[in-house]
């Protein structure tokens, strides 16, 4: 069947950096689905020619070079059309329909522009006869910045389309790495029986980056870490690790398991907000031996910066999952901007036996601890205790670890987490896409957050550029006697 791509927002910054790029992995792969059409519409004035220009450019910027190949360009260009209209306008629209899609295709339309022109779009969809039943239509975030302003976008996208149609995406789901948690977990069987508050210390999941917020303050000023990145990334990344096995790989399943996860979630409140939740602002220093401003001397893009902004640019909460499996495991999730390095990753600490048989004196006995990391060095490290080796009395121990790497050092990925998705959506499967349901309840959680941060005055702590965040994120995990794997085995 013949499949119409329909990218509203086609000229926009999303499309260019990352969904030509991606659909030309696609391409690269040989999965490029036979007979698409690309479509890139926009308002802005273009040409045919002078647009492909424009796709080539970014593309050639944000493919590896090793990637890129005349040929591939030349069978990917192809595919790809450029309309000028306006989604919003059911004229504009119909204008376009008639010129570029075929009747009968598989249609699947990407808004790549703000939820706010979402519900315009979609009625404008529904107008010219293109929100069919078997219509797909991709969104992202932002979905709202609270549990009630992400039903209000919601209610427009379902007043026009079914759940089935509707591909949240939430790109940490298209990540390799973020994949291989469900084949850890559930092609291994060595790790489920002791996936549990039995065995399990705590865990800890960190994304940290080295960039600051640039260019983006004033959107960043109204979303800040927990908005931007907990409420999906870091929430989707512990949904994954610790969701019950799902009892078939289909997207209601996996869906349904996740959701139970987010539900579960013990509520944060003013009364425990303090204990449990730190927010950061990053202050100049240095990252990567260059000098970077603090948050509030970034040059801002549009609107003149609120000296008193308390916006977080580092956030560290101590979560719980009280059910079963999980009830007394703190869950620690941090993430932050100019921070030291650019890393993610997902530490399991395991608990350590009561009784020790090796001597105190030359014990350097640590718990097992599984690193999971997510980026840059996409990998698992065990660290395991061994004999020290030599002829020194008794059994002298040392941590060393198992380390496996998933790509090696030379390994250039032939695609990114946006080209997985958009095969996805190409071929139907929902699964590593959210569901509303997982949305609300994530908002759900964190507006408390919000809600306690406000009722109790808490404000942001100044950490320095280039450090590990705020030295209230050690306090905090410090209470329970941890501390953070920063970088360290
Ligand atoms: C985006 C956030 O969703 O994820 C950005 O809006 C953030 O602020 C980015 O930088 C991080 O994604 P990645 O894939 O680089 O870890």
């Amino acid at each position: 069947m013949n499949t119409d791509l329909l990218i509203v927002g086609g000229d926009g910054d999303l499309a260019l950096r990352k969904l030509y790029p991606s659909l030309y992995y696609l391409e690269l792969n040989d999965c490029m689905p036979e007979n698409v059409q690309i479509i890139g519409m926009a308002r802005t004035a273009n040409e045919q020619t002078a647009f492909l220009a424009k796709v080539k450019e970014w593309l050639q910027a944000n493919v590896s070079e090793a990637l890129y190949s005349d040929e591939k360009w030349q069978a990917f260009s192809s595919k790809i059309v450029f309309a000028q209209g306006d989604a919003t306008n059911p004229e504009s629209l119909a204008k376009v329909k008639e010129e570029f899609l075929g009747e009968g295709n598989q249609l699947v339309v990407y808004l790549a522009i703000p939820p706010n022109i979402f519900g315009n779009v979609c009625s404008s969809l529904e107008a010219c006869g293109l929100a069919k039943p078997t219509t797909r239509l991709v969104v992202e975030k932002p979905l709202g910045e609270s549990r009630e302003s992400f039903l209000a976008i919601n209610d427009e996208l379902a007043r026009v389309f079914t759940e089935e149609q509707l591909f949240r995406i939430d790109h940490y789901l298209g990540k390799e790495t973020v994949q291989n948690l469900i084949a850890m977990r559930f092609a291994n069987d060595i790790f489920e029986p002791l996936w549990n508050s039995k065995y399990i210390d705590h865990v800890q999941i960190t994304v940290s980056e080295s960039v600051g917020v640039g260019n983006r303050w004033s959107f960043y000023d109204q979303t800040g870490a927990t908005r931007d990145m907990v409420q999906n990334h870091l929430l989707q990344v512990l949904c994954l690790l610790a969701m019950e096995p799902p009892a078939v790989l289909n997207a209601e399943s996996v869906r349904a398991e996740k959701l139970k996860v987010l539900n579960c979630l013990k509520t944060i409140t003013p009364e425990n907000v303090k204990e449990y939740t730190v927010r950061g602002q990053y202050r100049n220093g240095v990252v990567d031996g260059t000098s970077v401003p603090g948050y509030l001397e970034e040059e801002s893009d549009k609107y003149e910066i609120d000296p008193n902004s308390q916006t977080e640019t580092y956030v560290a909460l101590q979560a719980e999952i009280q059910n079963w499996r999980w009830s007394g495991v703190p869950i620690y999730l941090r993430t932050g901007k100019r921070l030291q390095s650019r890393h993610s990753e997902i530490v399991v600490q395991f608990k350590q036996s009561h009784h020790q048989i090796f001597n105190q004196n030359h014990l350097e006995h640590k718990p097992n601890r599984m690193v999971i990391r997510l980026q840059p060095d996409e990998g698992i490290r065990l660290r395991i205790m061994n004999k020290v080796a030599g002829l020194e009395a008794g059994i002298p121990l040392e941590s060393g670890c198992l380390d496996f790497h998933f790509g090696g050092a030379n390994h250039v990925k032939k695609h990114d987490a946006y080209s997985r998705l958009l095969f996805d959506v190409l071929r139907n499967d929902q699964t590593l896409f959210v569901s509303a349901a997982e949305v609300e309840a994530a908002w759900k959680w964190v507006d408390q957050i919000f809600a306690a941060w406000k009722e109790t005055g808490m404000k942001a702590e100044g950490y320095m550029a280039g450090s590990f965040g705020p030295p209230g994120a050690d306090v905090l995990i410090a209470r329970g006697g941890r501390e953070w794997h920063n970088l360290v085995l």
